[in-house]
């Protein structure tokens, strides 16, 4: 077991748990909320997203901190070239949005001042394709990975 196996296996680790946990709000908790009253539909995400923000947070920082790490252990900056390391490019755009969005927007509670969690249609459609960037990295990166692109 190598070093490089450890990183990884967390880094898997940390995109299960926190996509998995963006997977079940945009899939089922955003849909079953959004036919509740609106102010009752705000405390419900409200009370999701301080169970889970915290979990996402740590998780983000464990797949940013093992993805880097493995970076410098397997080329650096050279294998970010987009014409063969697109996939990585995409894992990181993935991972600049969601930090943006867990530790800029919310602490500044962006989504409630700028109206955009009032909108349901707009709040689900936002998650929803951050949701798809996200599996379109796991799916690209698996590929990737194994030299199949
Ligand atoms: C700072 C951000 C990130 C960096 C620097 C990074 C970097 C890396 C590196 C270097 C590898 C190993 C590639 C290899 O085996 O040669 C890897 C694997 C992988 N990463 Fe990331 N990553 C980041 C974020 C993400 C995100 C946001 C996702 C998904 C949403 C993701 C999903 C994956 C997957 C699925 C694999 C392949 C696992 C496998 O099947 O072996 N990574 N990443």
């Amino acid at each position: 077991m190598t070093t490089f196996n450890i990183l990884l296996a967390i880094h898997v680790l940390s995109v299960v748990w926190w996509i998995g946990g963006v997977f079940t709000v945009t899939t089922s908790l955003l849909p079953m909320f959004n036919r509740l009253p609106q102010l009752e539909r705000i405390q419900r995400i409200q009370q999701f997203e301080g169970r889970f923000a915290n979990q996402a947070r740590i998780a983000v920082l464990l797949a940013g901190i093992t993805g880097c790490w493995m970076l410098g252990i397997s080329g650096g900056f050279a294998r970010l070239q987009l014409a063969f390391g697109w996939w990585i490019d995409l894992m990181l755009l993935v991972w600049v949005l969601f930090a943006l969005m867990l530790f800029v927007a919310e602490p500044l509670r962006l989504p409630a001042k700028t109206g955009l969690i009032q909108k349901p249609g707009k709040f689900l459609a936002l998650h929803a394709a951050l949701l798809a960037l996200a599996l379109a990295a796991i799916f690209c990166g698996a590929i990737g990975a194994r030299g199949g692109f």
